[in-house]
């Protein structure tokens, strides 16, 4: 027996088929919830892309789950799910149709640019599921806003090349201006299980997508519908120049080969951020004294060919240089006022505060953390702050332990706060990033990138810090009403004794129905001026209120 290793190679759509769990498809449960989310984050994508479009359509993404019949293919104990999500985002070409959804990755968002998709496999994974579990592929519905037809493809991936298969071909003329996408699946599914996240993950979404309509029919026939919340649509995100600091020597070698810029310097100008006249201009005579032939004036090509050992040495000088930090117009944060709104909304909470933290930057990538708080009201009182975790408006669900928020949630002494637990807290931590540093490609988690880790926790210790100053006034609050109900009790009392005694002693005679009352409302004066309330109510009309006593003039 021979004991020599067989080796082979194995393509891309082949690994993901086989390691299904790596992109989130691990079981039935979580598959249906994954599959519904790569769809539902490509839609909002696709619904991003357009800032035009945005303005006269209103963005809404359909989802229905159904129940199909598996039985009589030998499957009986096994549930089916067809899975069908439609957007009226930006549609995809024809031509691109097959590479998007049937290439393992293939993507329009390898750039540097706030975008739920970053790896170009969410869709493609849900169809390996498909193929793998019941035997199908995917059909696809689109059309964008220039094309005057509506063409339709079903698709399945050959995972032995990792290339697209096209089963049909469609396109009709488009009855109205429609423009979007409609992708349908079938893959196997516990939906029994994934019910309650599912349902978990479209109201997350919605209170993170609030511009969005989403409507979700679930195969029990239920509609959820999460109207528009509001028509303010945020600023879509833009595509960046990498930073100097975020470039290692690969990425260099590829930018120098592709760049259309003449020279050097001009290269640095043009294809990168952050860097002006003044900087690359200084950042050339650094470099001069490590590599002397480098010149201002010296053509990208000869940088690549010519100096190809030393390309290391540009890029630790990039990363070291002060460069003016990474710009942060490139991300479309949702706004403090949006998550106190959503939060207002969902929980209704006694109260709730949201903050942006400043932009700051990791490994060359812009990001920025805000984050929200709701406390009391509705809000049910549990062990621990409910966490709601969200990074470029996706909500992440799964993992939550090993998130970084988590980690610092859970270092925080609430107590500090006035927080005693069971206690109705919930946080709301979004990241927003060209590229966020997620621990997998199921996108569940973020990791302790120190950077990320301090504003959240800067953000959450300052919000904890308002909940407190919000605990301490109501409870100062609470202590003056129970004060005012005390005295207010003897007011009138004191108010008829005070009549009886400002008449001579020989006249004392119990006072007539309402002659005191000019008295009492004298009193309740003075006592308002020494107990007042910390809120806006005036402590004057409280005891008014608890004595029933109008203002005079108003009978
Ligand atoms: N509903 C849609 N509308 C418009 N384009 C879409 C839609 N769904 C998919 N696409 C296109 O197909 C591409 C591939 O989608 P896929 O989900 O596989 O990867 P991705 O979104 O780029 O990255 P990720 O793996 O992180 O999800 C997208 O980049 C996008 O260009
Ligand atoms: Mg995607």
């Amino acid at each position: 027996m021979s004991n020599a290793e067989s080796y082979r190679g194995m393509n891309v759509s082949e690994f993901f088929a086989k390691h299904k769990e790596v992109a989130g498809f691990a079981n039935p449960t979580r598959a249906i919830y994954q599959t519904i989310r790569e769809l539902v984050e490509n839609s909002l994508d696709a619904i991003d892309g357009s800032e035009e479009g945005r303005k006269t359509i209103k963005p809404h993404i359909k989802v229905v789950v159904e129940k199909v019949e598996a039985s009589g293919r030998g499957n009986e104990e096994k549930t089916w799910c067809k899975v069908t999500v439609e957007d009226n985002g930006i549609g995809v070409p024809y031509t691109v149709m097959p590479n998007a959804f049937a290439k393992v990755l293939f993507s329009s968002k390898y750039v540097l640019k706030q975008a739920r998709g970053m790896y170009g496999i969410g869709v493609k994974a849900a169809v390996l599921y498909a193929q793998s579990t019941t035997d199908s592929g995917i059909d696809v519905v689109s059309s964008t806003a220039l094309l005057e037809d509506v063409y339709s493809r079903k698709l399945r991936i050959d995972t032995l090349n990792n290339e697209p298969i096209i089963n049909a071909y469609g396109s009709w003329k488009k009855p109205t201006a429609w423009r979007g996408t409609r992708v349908s699946l079938v893959i196997e599914c516990d939906w029994a299980r994934a019910r309650s996240k599912v349902l978990e993950y479209m109201a997350r979404t919605a209170l993170i997508a609030p511009y969005v309509q989403i409507t979700f029919q679930t195969p029990e026939k239920e509609l959820y519908i999460f109207p528009q919340k509001t028509s303010t649509i945020p600023p879509p995100p833009k595509e960046a120049n990498p930073h100097p600091h975020g470039i290692d020597v690969e990425t260099l070698k590829q930018m120098l080969a592709a760049t259309k810029a003449k020279t050097f310097r001009e290269f640095l100008e043009r294809d990168f951020q952050s860097v002006g006249k003044k900087s690359s201009l200084y950042f050339i005579r650094e470099l001069k004294k490590k590599v002397k032939e480098i010149k201002e004036d010296t053509p990208p090509a000869e940088v690549y060919q010519k100096f190809n050992g030393l390309l290391s040495t540009i890029v630790d000088m990039m990363k070291t240089f002060k460069f003016k930090p990474p710009q942060s117009n490139y991300l479309s944060p949702l706004g403090e006022e949006l998550i106190v709104t959503s939060l207002k909304s969902m929980y209704k909470p006694e109260w709730a505060a949201a903050i942006r933290r400043p932009p700051r930057s990791y490994q060359g990538h812009p990001f920025i953390v805000e984050l929200g708080m709701a406390y009391g009201g509705e809000i049910q009182p549990s062990e621990e702050p409910l966490l709601l975790r969200f990074a470029n408006k996706i909500p992440l669900l799964y993992e939550v332990g090993e998130d970084v928020s988590y980690k610092i949630m859970k270092e925080i002494d609430w107590r500090q706060y006035k927080v005693e637990f069971p206690a109705p807290l919930v946080i709301l931590v979004h990241v927003v990033s060209t590229k966020i540093p997620y621990k997998g490609v199921g996108k569940e988690s973020i990791s302790e990138v120190p950077e990320v880790e301090q504003e959240i926790r800067n953000g959450m210790l300052e919000l904890g810090r308002r909940l407190r100053e919000y605990i301490s006034s109501k409870e100062r609050e609470e202590e003056v009403k129970t004060k005012i109900l005390a005295v207010s009790k003897y007011l009138p009392e004191i108010a008829r004794s005070l009549v009886v005694l400002s008449k001579e002693p020989h006249s004392w005679k119990p006072p007539k129905p309402g002659e005191e009352k000019e008295v009492l409302l004298g009193l309740i004066k003075l006592v308002s001026s020494h107990v007042k309330l910390p809120e806006k109510e005036s402590s004057e009309e409280v005891i008014r209120k608890i004595l029933g006593v109008k203002k005079s003039g108003q009978g």
